[in-house]
Protein backbone atom coordinates (compact mmCIF):
# COMPACT_ATOMS: atom_id res chain seq x y z
CA UNK A 1 0.00 0.00 0.00
CA UNK A 2 1.53 3.45 -1.06
CA UNK A 3 -0.72 5.74 1.11
CA UNK A 4 -1.38 7.85 -1.64
CA UNK A 5 1.92 8.01 -3.20
CA UNK A 6 3.05 7.08 -6.80
CA UNK A 7 6.17 5.09 -5.88
CA UNK A 8 7.51 3.11 -2.51
CA UNK A 9 10.79 5.44 -2.74
CA UNK A 10 8.26 8.47 -2.33
CA UNK A 11 6.40 7.09 0.72
CA UNK A 12 9.83 6.14 2.44
CA UNK A 13 11.11 9.46 1.56
CA UNK A 14 8.13 11.18 2.84
CA UNK A 15 8.41 8.29 6.05
CA UNK A 16 11.86 9.89 7.30
CA UNK A 17 10.38 11.93 10.03
CA UNK A 18 8.28 9.30 11.90
CA UNK A 19 10.82 6.96 11.02
CA UNK A 20 13.75 8.65 13.00
CA UNK A 21 11.22 9.16 15.86
CA UNK A 22 10.90 5.73 16.14
CA UNK A 23 14.97 5.04 16.02
CA UNK A 24 14.75 7.79 19.13
CA UNK A 25 12.24 6.70 20.84
CA UNK A 26 12.97 5.25 24.39
CA UNK A 27 16.33 5.18 24.10
CA UNK A 28 17.29 9.40 25.24
CA UNK A 29 18.90 9.51 29.09
CA UNK A 30 18.18 12.91 29.88
CA UNK A 31 19.72 12.03 33.34
CA UNK A 32 23.09 11.28 32.53
CA UNK A 33 22.67 12.97 28.88
CA UNK A 34 23.47 9.50 27.32
CA UNK A 35 21.70 6.81 25.25
CA UNK A 36 20.20 3.52 26.19
CA UNK A 37 20.53 1.01 23.92
CA UNK A 38 19.48 -2.54 24.60
CA UNK A 39 20.84 -4.79 22.63
CA UNK A 40 24.70 -3.81 22.82
CA UNK A 41 25.97 -6.47 24.77
CA UNK A 42 28.92 -4.24 25.63
CA UNK A 43 29.64 -3.02 28.88
CA UNK A 44 31.42 0.62 30.14
CA UNK A 45 34.53 -1.74 30.75
CA UNK A 46 34.72 -3.67 27.54
CA UNK A 47 33.34 0.10 25.97
CA UNK A 48 36.39 1.48 27.28
CA UNK A 49 38.94 -0.91 25.74
CA UNK A 50 37.74 -0.47 22.39
CA UNK A 51 41.18 1.22 20.43
CA UNK A 52 39.59 1.29 17.24
CA UNK A 53 36.47 0.92 15.53
CA UNK A 54 35.88 -0.68 11.93
CA UNK A 55 32.85 -0.14 10.18
CA UNK A 56 31.35 -3.01 7.34
CA UNK A 57 28.43 -2.64 4.45
CA UNK A 58 27.77 -2.15 0.95
CA UNK A 59 26.25 0.64 -0.94
CA UNK A 60 24.07 3.24 1.06
CA UNK A 61 24.93 0.80 3.85
CA UNK A 62 28.44 1.98 3.58
CA UNK A 63 27.98 5.93 3.37
CA UNK A 64 25.80 5.35 6.55
CA UNK A 65 28.83 3.66 8.12
CA UNK A 66 30.88 6.32 6.68
CA UNK A 67 29.03 8.72 8.37
CA UNK A 68 28.81 6.77 11.23
CA UNK A 69 33.18 6.85 11.73
CA UNK A 70 33.46 10.42 11.62
CA UNK A 71 30.82 10.43 14.47
CA UNK A 72 32.29 7.77 16.59
CA UNK A 73 35.69 9.58 16.06
CA UNK A 74 34.33 13.10 16.89
CA UNK A 75 32.26 12.59 19.54
CA UNK A 76 34.25 8.95 21.08
CA UNK A 77 37.72 10.51 20.21
CA UNK A 78 37.85 6.54 18.95
CA UNK A 79 40.00 6.17 15.38
CA UNK A 80 37.26 4.60 13.49
CA UNK A 81 36.62 3.87 9.58
CA UNK A 82 34.67 2.35 7.35
CA UNK A 83 34.89 -0.16 4.32
CA UNK A 84 32.75 -1.94 2.26
CA UNK A 85 32.70 -5.26 3.51
CA UNK A 86 33.22 -6.81 -0.10
CA UNK A 87 36.60 -5.43 -0.27
CA UNK A 88 37.53 -6.58 3.77
CA UNK A 89 36.55 -9.81 3.52
CA UNK A 90 38.38 -10.74 0.40
CA UNK A 91 42.17 -8.92 1.65
CA UNK A 92 42.97 -11.23 4.70
CA UNK A 93 42.53 -7.89 6.82
CA UNK A 94 44.17 -8.35 10.23
CA UNK A 95 41.67 -8.91 12.67
CA UNK A 96 42.59 -7.29 16.01
CA UNK A 97 41.16 -8.16 19.52
CA UNK A 98 41.27 -4.23 20.50
CA UNK A 99 38.94 -3.71 17.74
CA UNK A 100 35.08 -3.30 17.26
CA UNK A 101 33.62 -4.32 14.54
CA UNK A 102 30.25 -3.12 13.21
CA UNK A 103 28.24 -4.37 10.13
CA UNK A 104 25.44 -2.15 8.92
CA UNK A 105 22.62 -3.74 6.59
CA UNK A 106 19.11 -2.70 5.37
CA UNK A 107 18.11 -6.14 4.50
CA UNK A 108 20.49 -7.96 6.97
CA UNK A 109 20.80 -10.26 4.66
CA UNK A 110 23.71 -8.97 2.22
CA UNK A 111 26.30 -11.76 1.75
CA UNK A 112 29.07 -9.81 1.77
CA UNK A 113 28.57 -8.48 5.00
CA UNK A 114 27.64 -11.37 6.45
CA UNK A 115 30.66 -13.20 5.12
CA UNK A 116 32.73 -10.69 6.34
CA UNK A 117 30.82 -11.04 9.74
CA UNK A 118 31.19 -14.93 9.93
CA UNK A 119 34.68 -14.52 9.07
CA UNK A 120 35.46 -11.52 12.17
CA UNK A 121 33.75 -14.12 14.58
CA UNK A 122 36.00 -16.96 12.97
CA UNK A 123 38.96 -15.22 14.03
CA UNK A 124 37.50 -14.08 17.52
CA UNK A 125 36.66 -10.64 17.21
CA UNK A 126 33.85 -8.84 18.69
CA UNK A 127 30.91 -7.66 16.00
CA UNK A 128 27.90 -5.53 16.27
CA UNK A 129 25.51 -5.19 13.84
CA UNK A 130 23.52 -1.89 12.96
CA UNK A 131 20.43 -3.50 11.05
CA UNK A 132 16.74 -2.74 9.73
CA UNK A 133 15.06 -6.06 9.72
CA UNK A 134 14.73 -7.28 13.02
CA UNK A 135 15.91 -11.26 13.10
CA UNK A 136 17.90 -10.94 10.20
CA UNK A 137 21.25 -13.73 9.31
CA UNK A 138 23.34 -10.76 10.18
CA UNK A 139 21.59 -9.66 13.83
CA UNK A 140 21.83 -13.28 14.48
CA UNK A 141 25.02 -13.51 13.72
CA UNK A 142 26.38 -10.67 15.44
CA UNK A 143 27.55 -10.61 19.50
CA UNK A 144 25.19 -7.41 20.05
CA UNK A 145 23.99 -4.18 18.20
CA UNK A 146 21.49 -1.38 17.37
CA UNK A 147 18.07 -2.22 15.53
CA UNK A 148 17.52 0.92 12.86
CA UNK A 149 13.75 0.92 13.16
CA UNK A 150 13.13 2.47 10.22
CA UNK A 151 10.39 0.25 9.41
CA UNK A 152 9.80 -1.93 6.37
CA UNK A 153 11.91 -0.35 2.94
CA UNK A 154 9.99 -2.00 -0.25
CA UNK A 155 11.92 0.41 -2.71
CA UNK A 156 14.99 -1.17 -4.08
CA UNK A 157 16.88 2.05 -3.43
CA UNK A 158 17.33 2.89 0.56
CA UNK A 159 16.55 6.52 1.47
CA UNK A 160 14.45 5.87 4.89
CA UNK A 161 16.56 3.46 6.32
CA UNK A 162 19.95 5.50 5.51
CA UNK A 163 18.66 8.01 7.46
CA UNK A 164 17.97 6.10 10.56
CA UNK A 165 21.33 3.97 9.84
CA UNK A 166 23.04 7.58 10.34
CA UNK A 167 21.12 8.44 13.60
CA UNK A 168 21.73 5.20 15.21
CA UNK A 169 25.62 5.32 14.47
CA UNK A 170 24.58 8.94 15.99
CA UNK A 171 23.56 7.45 19.23
CA UNK A 172 26.17 4.96 19.81
CA UNK A 173 28.48 7.59 19.25
CA UNK A 174 27.14 9.74 22.29
CA UNK A 175 26.92 6.59 23.70
CA UNK A 176 30.36 5.51 23.26
CA UNK A 177 31.33 9.46 23.90
CA UNK A 178 29.58 9.67 27.43
CA UNK A 179 31.41 6.01 28.31
CA UNK A 180 34.38 7.72 27.75
CA UNK A 181 35.53 11.64 27.41
CA UNK A 182 32.50 13.28 26.14
CA UNK A 183 31.61 15.86 28.63
CA UNK A 184 27.67 15.99 29.71
CA UNK A 185 27.29 19.44 28.30
CA UNK A 186 28.45 17.74 25.36
CA UNK A 187 25.71 15.32 25.85
CA UNK A 188 23.24 17.64 26.29
CA UNK A 189 24.02 19.47 22.75
CA UNK A 190 23.59 16.26 21.12
CA UNK A 191 20.88 14.92 22.46
CA UNK A 192 18.86 18.47 21.81
CA UNK A 193 20.15 18.30 18.17
CA UNK A 194 19.44 14.75 17.65
CA UNK A 195 15.59 15.91 19.68
CA UNK A 196 15.45 18.20 16.52
CA UNK A 197 16.13 15.87 13.72
CA UNK A 198 12.46 14.50 13.17
CA UNK A 199 10.26 18.55 12.77
CA UNK A 200 13.76 19.68 10.82
CA UNK A 201 13.32 16.77 8.37
CA UNK A 202 9.35 17.87 8.12
CA UNK A 203 10.90 21.34 7.08
CA UNK A 204 12.78 19.92 3.98
CA UNK A 205 10.55 17.90 2.92
CA UNK A 206 8.18 20.93 2.00
CA UNK A 207 10.70 22.40 -0.09
CA UNK A 208 9.69 19.67 -2.08
CA UNK A 209 8.70 21.90 -5.39
CA UNK A 210 11.98 23.82 -5.09
CA UNK A 211 13.55 20.07 -5.56
CA UNK A 212 10.82 19.28 -8.00
CA UNK A 213 11.85 22.13 -10.38
CA UNK A 214 15.67 21.70 -9.89
CA UNK A 215 14.99 18.45 -10.87
CA UNK A 216 13.69 19.28 -14.65
CA UNK A 217 16.29 21.32 -15.10
CA UNK A 218 19.06 18.63 -13.96
CA UNK A 219 17.22 15.51 -15.63
CA UNK A 220 19.08 16.66 -18.64
CA UNK A 221 22.55 16.34 -17.87
CA UNK A 222 24.52 13.14 -18.99
CA UNK A 223 26.77 13.29 -15.66
CA UNK A 224 26.89 15.12 -12.62
CA UNK A 225 29.74 15.71 -10.19
CA UNK A 226 29.04 15.37 -6.43
CA UNK A 227 31.35 17.56 -3.85
CA UNK A 228 31.84 17.48 -0.23
CA UNK A 229 34.35 17.98 2.46
CA UNK A 230 34.87 15.71 5.32
CA UNK A 231 31.26 15.58 6.87
CA UNK A 232 30.10 16.37 3.66
CA UNK A 233 31.89 13.72 1.33
CA UNK A 234 29.85 10.90 2.44
CA UNK A 235 27.06 12.99 2.19
CA UNK A 236 28.05 13.21 -1.58
CA UNK A 237 28.97 10.15 -2.35
CA UNK A 238 25.33 9.12 -1.51
CA UNK A 239 23.40 11.36 -3.21
CA UNK A 240 25.63 10.94 -6.53
CA UNK A 241 24.70 6.55 -5.83
CA UNK A 242 21.12 7.54 -5.68
CA UNK A 243 20.98 9.62 -8.30
CA UNK A 244 22.83 7.08 -10.79
CA UNK A 245 20.61 4.21 -9.56
CA UNK A 246 17.68 5.59 -10.08
CA UNK A 247 18.14 7.86 -13.57
CA UNK A 248 21.10 6.33 -14.88
CA UNK A 249 22.91 9.58 -14.99
CA UNK A 250 26.40 9.27 -14.53
CA UNK A 251 27.64 10.64 -11.45
CA UNK A 252 30.85 10.98 -9.51
CA UNK A 253 31.19 11.65 -6.00
CA UNK A 254 34.88 13.55 -4.83
CA UNK A 255 36.08 14.92 -1.70
CA UNK A 256 36.06 18.87 -1.92
CA UNK A 257 39.60 18.97 -0.97
CA UNK A 258 40.74 16.55 -4.39
CA UNK A 259 39.45 18.69 -6.80
CA UNK A 260 42.19 20.35 -7.94
CA UNK A 261 44.35 17.15 -7.52
CA UNK A 262 41.88 15.76 -11.19
CA UNK A 263 38.95 16.36 -11.37
CA UNK A 264 38.99 20.42 -12.01
CA UNK A 265 39.99 19.65 -15.48
CA UNK A 266 35.69 17.87 -15.98
CA UNK A 267 34.76 20.92 -15.37
CA UNK A 268 32.31 22.97 -18.05
CA UNK A 269 29.20 24.16 -18.34
CA UNK A 270 27.73 20.83 -19.31
CA UNK A 271 28.91 18.99 -16.21
CA UNK A 272 26.78 20.23 -13.36
CA UNK A 273 28.03 20.24 -9.82
CA UNK A 274 26.12 19.55 -6.77
CA UNK A 275 28.29 20.56 -3.46
CA UNK A 276 27.60 20.18 -0.01
CA UNK A 277 27.80 22.64 2.12
CA UNK A 278 27.67 23.02 5.84
CA UNK A 279 28.12 25.98 7.90
CA UNK A 280 30.55 24.58 10.06
CA UNK A 281 34.48 25.19 10.34
CA UNK A 282 35.26 24.60 6.92
CA UNK A 283 32.25 26.81 5.10
CA UNK A 284 35.11 28.83 4.08
CA UNK A 285 37.26 26.21 2.21
CA UNK A 286 33.94 25.21 0.76
CA UNK A 287 33.65 28.43 -0.31
CA UNK A 288 36.72 28.58 -2.12
CA UNK A 289 36.12 25.47 -3.93
CA UNK A 290 32.94 26.89 -5.60
CA UNK A 291 34.94 29.93 -6.37
CA UNK A 292 37.47 27.68 -8.86
CA UNK A 293 34.28 25.63 -10.04
CA UNK A 294 32.60 28.82 -11.06
CA UNK A 295 36.18 30.69 -12.59
CA UNK A 296 35.38 27.30 -14.64
CA UNK A 297 31.83 28.65 -15.94
CA UNK A 298 31.11 25.05 -14.30
CA UNK A 299 26.82 25.25 -12.75
CA UNK A 300 26.59 24.86 -9.12
CA UNK A 301 23.60 23.73 -7.11
CA UNK A 302 24.62 24.32 -3.31
CA UNK A 303 23.33 22.03 -0.32
CA UNK A 304 23.70 24.66 2.57
CA UNK A 305 22.69 26.10 6.03
CA UNK A 306 22.69 29.76 3.64
CA UNK A 307 22.51 30.85 0.32
CA UNK A 308 25.71 30.29 -1.72
CA UNK A 309 26.94 33.58 -3.28
CA UNK A 310 29.04 31.11 -5.79
CA UNK A 311 26.33 28.46 -6.56
CA UNK A 312 23.39 28.44 -9.37
CA UNK A 313 21.19 27.86 -6.89
CA UNK A 314 20.77 26.98 -3.13
CA UNK A 315 18.72 24.30 -1.53
CA UNK A 316 18.73 25.64 2.29
CA UNK A 317 18.73 23.48 5.09
CA UNK A 318 18.26 23.70 8.78
CA UNK A 319 21.67 23.23 10.79
CA UNK A 320 21.51 21.28 13.78
CA UNK A 321 24.90 20.14 15.49
CA UNK A 322 27.72 20.23 13.20
CA UNK A 323 28.24 16.33 13.88
CA UNK A 324 24.77 15.93 13.27
CA UNK A 325 24.62 18.18 9.97
CA UNK A 326 25.04 14.72 7.51
CA UNK A 327 21.74 13.57 8.52
CA UNK A 328 19.73 16.01 6.98
CA UNK A 329 21.81 17.10 4.16
CA UNK A 330 21.24 14.40 1.62
CA UNK A 331 17.52 14.41 2.15
CA UNK A 332 16.92 17.38 -0.65
CA UNK A 333 18.64 15.20 -2.62
CA UNK A 334 16.90 11.91 -2.38
CA UNK A 335 14.13 14.24 -3.47
CA UNK A 336 16.60 15.15 -6.53
CA UNK A 337 17.28 12.21 -7.78
CA UNK A 338 13.56 10.96 -7.25
CA UNK A 339 11.99 13.77 -9.38
CA UNK A 340 14.94 13.81 -12.32
CA UNK A 341 13.88 9.89 -12.25
CA UNK A 342 10.45 10.84 -12.81
CA UNK A 343 10.80 13.17 -15.39
CA UNK A 344 12.89 10.92 -17.15
CA UNK A 345 10.27 7.83 -16.84
CA UNK A 346 12.16 5.47 -14.79
CA UNK A 347 11.06 2.58 -12.93
CA UNK A 348 12.01 4.13 -9.98
CA UNK A 349 11.17 0.95 -7.18
CA UNK A 350 12.84 -1.48 -9.20
CA UNK A 351 15.98 0.31 -11.24
CA UNK A 352 17.54 -2.01 -14.28
CA UNK A 353 20.07 -4.56 -12.79
CA UNK A 354 19.19 -4.07 -9.45
CA UNK A 355 17.86 -6.21 -6.29
CA UNK A 356 16.96 -4.75 -2.63
CA UNK A 357 19.03 -7.56 -1.13
CA UNK A 358 22.30 -8.69 -2.89
CA UNK A 359 22.15 -12.75 -1.06
CA UNK A 360 24.69 -14.25 -3.48
CA UNK A 361 28.57 -13.27 -4.04
C1 LIG B 1 21.36 1.63 -2.60
C2 LIG B 1 21.10 0.31 -2.11
C3 LIG B 1 22.23 -0.67 -2.03
C4 LIG B 1 22.25 -1.32 -0.66
C5 LIG B 1 23.33 -2.40 -0.56
C6 LIG B 1 23.39 -2.99 0.84
O1 LIG B 1 20.23 2.44 -2.64
O2 LIG B 1 19.99 0.01 -1.73
O3 LIG B 1 23.45 -0.04 -2.30
O4 LIG B 1 22.49 -0.32 0.29
O5 LIG B 1 23.05 -3.43 -1.47
O6 LIG B 1 22.17 -3.53 1.25
P1 LIG B 1 21.86 -3.81 2.76
O7 LIG B 1 21.87 -2.50 3.48
O8 LIG B 1 20.53 -4.49 2.79
O9 LIG B 1 22.97 -4.68 3.28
Amino acid sequence: DMGGHDTYMHKEIHEQADAVDRVLRGRIDDRFSTVHLGGLNLDAREARRIRRVKILGCGTSYHAGMIGAQMIEELARIPADAEPASEFRYRNAVVDPDTLYIAVSQSGETYDVLAAVQELKRKGARVLGVVNVVGSAIAREADGGIYVHAGPEVCVVSTKCFTNTTVAFALLALHLGRTRDLSVRDGKRIIEGLRKLPAQISEILKQEELVRELAEEYAESRSMLFIGRVRGYPVAREASLKLKEITYIHAEAYPASELKHGPLALIEPALPTVAIVPDDDLLEKNRAALEEIKARSGKILAVAHQEQEKADRTIVVPKNEDELDPILMGIPLQLLAYHAAKVLGRDIDKPRNLAKSVTVE
